[in-house]
């Protein structure tokens, strides 16, 4: 299973790019989680490069380590536990060297941090970053350092990210941060504050500077990117108190799809995270009214049960998803979804399960990412319900949920084959040295043989002519029409 769109293999992957000649100091910097964790350590990267900063991918050789971490699930938070015992020794054969805690970890945990884990020298929460210089400056001093105070209004808009270990092709452009909708389970709203939107110049800005610099893909990203809403003020709490004016020239999440849209025609734009709650139909308008928006939405439904979804807050029924899932397809025929699960959640009976099964064949999600309910301290369900599904039954039913997604997404694959598909190349395949890997509009991962000429970034038709569970098989579709000439 992989977190969101962040591979498993780069989990914890260090990444590191040639910068500036004159920085010194070296920066050694993780990131753990979604998305957003990958994306603010560009911020930080960028910050800190202004500091005197490179970043390198030995740990050994740096002066700072800063883990960028996520505290979504326990084992989330095990796993950098256990990376930070590993510096120990590193600690102690460099003395000057300073390691911080950066993220939702660091926001959770505040002061605890530097009290639980000795090793531990800075603390900086996700909106804190621009503070990093005065922090070091504490820590170069030999002080421990810590901020953690959440803003109703940085965006980091005017930041110009560092593009990290990327593949020069794909990006990411955030465009909230913080999410308000406090779905019981979720320590989001906790450790990443209110929400709020981004200026959508400075991201039309950021979008048309990638196109310039060779990018052909970009994810708009947010906790919640359909309740995007900016109208010159900070949080979106706080529009009732907008003026008029702001008010009527306020600019919603459709809009903005279509001034990127339109801003860079031929860059490909995807979008995550959405949520059914908060999700109008006239997003899927816009995908079908621009072809550079793919026709993939990952719309997280964490369970098929009216009961469950209740508890969790979620704020919609089964019939209100699935209405949306039925409209979507009505103007996107080809629209692909994918989905977030939890099993296992506060007094999920077998019949809840059952229902959660049922919804999953009646949408035939491409692609699922599905989790055993972990109960975060200070979260409403934490503070009101019992974490009961004992751990064998949770497991037993994430096997089972696992599994048909697993054949949903055969199913799935298998629809795709015998067709043409625009592929956008990424990279070399990790199975095989001679073969391309890209992605579809849809989001499938598409390998195909190598031929000269093609290179990262083209976008080029592919004949797909197999699939296995999570992979289309294709030929490059230039070399067909060659064979058969
Ligand atoms: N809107 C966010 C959701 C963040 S959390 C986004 O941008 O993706 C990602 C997923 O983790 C959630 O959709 C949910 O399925 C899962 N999750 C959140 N809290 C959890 C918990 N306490 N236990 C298990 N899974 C959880
Ligand atoms: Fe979490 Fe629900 Fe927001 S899952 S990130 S509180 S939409």
């Amino acid at each position: 299973m992989q977190e969101k769109y962040i591979d498993e293999s780069k989990q914890g992957e260090a990444f590191a790019i040639a910068e500036k000649p004159q920085n010194s100091r070296k920066l050694f910097l993780e990131s753990y989680g979604c998305q957003m964790n990958f994306s603010d350590s560009e911020i930080v990267a960028s910050i800190l490069s202004e500091q005197g900063y490179n970043t390198t991918l030995k740990q050994e050789e740096a002066d700072l380590i800063l883990l960028n971490t996520c505290s979504i699930r326990e084992k989330a938070e095990q796993t950098v536990r256990m990376r930070l015992s590993q510096f120990k020794n590193l600690k102690k054969e460099k003395p000057g060297l300073t390691v911080g805690v950066l993220g939702c970890m660091a926001e959770r945990l505040k002061t605890k941090f530097l009290e639980e884990e000795q090793l531990v020298d800075l603390v900086v929460g996700p909106d804190a970053y621009r503070d990093l210089p005065n922090l070091l400056k504490e820590t170069d001093g030999g002080r421990d350092a810590i901020n953690v105070i959440l803003s109703k209004d940085e965006t980091y808009a005017d930041i110009n990210p560092v593009r990290l270990g990327g593949n020069g092709v794909t990006a990411f452009v955030t465009i909230t941060r913080g999410c308000d909708n406090m779905c019981t389970f979720c320590v989001v709203p906790f450790t990443r504050g209110r929400e709020r939107s981004r200026d959508p110049h400075s991201i039309i800005e950021e979008c048309r500077t990638l196109w310039e610099s060779g990018y052909k893909e970009i994810t708009l990203l947010g906790q919640n990117v359909d309740s995007y809403l900016w109208y010159g003020g900070g949080a979106k709490k706080d529009f009732k108190n907008a003026t008029e004016m702001q008010k009527s020239t306020a600019v919603r999440f459709a809009q903005l799809l279509e001034m990127v849209a339109q801003a860079v025609p031929q860059m490909r734009i995807r979008f995550s995270t959405s949520n059914p709650h908060d999700m109008t139909t006239d997003v899927f308008e816009m995908m079908a009214r621009y072809e550079n928006i793919c026709k993939y939405v990952h719309l997280p439904v964490q369970s098929g049960s009216d009961r469950m979804l209740e508890k969790m807050n979620r704020q919609h029924t089964r019939e209100e998803y699935l209405e949306l899932i039925r409209k979507a397809k009505a103007i996107v025929p080809d629209i692909a979804f994918s989905q977030d699960m939890i099993v296992g959640f506060c007094g999920e009976t077998e019949e809840d399960h059952q229902l959660t099964l049922s919804l999953m064949k009646e949408v035939e999600y491409d692609y699922g990412y599905m989790f055993a309910y972990s109960e975060r301290p200070g979260t409403p369900a934490h503070k009101k319900m019992e974490d009961d599904v004992p751990a064998d039954v949770k497991q037993r039913r994430l096997a089972e949920v696992i599994a048909l997604q697993g054949e949903l997404s055969r199913k799935r694959m298998s629809g795709y084959v015998g067709k043409i598909h625009e592929i956008l190349i990424e990279g070399t395949s990790k199975k095989d040295e001679n073969q391309w890997k890209g992605r579809n509009s849809q989001n499938a991962v598409c390998v195909f043989d190598k031929k000269p000429g093609q290179k990262i970034g083209d976008v080029i038709p592919v004949f797909v002519h197999g699939n296995t569970q999570g992979t289309l098989l294709g030929t490059a579709a230039a070399e067909i029409s060659v064979a058969v000439n």
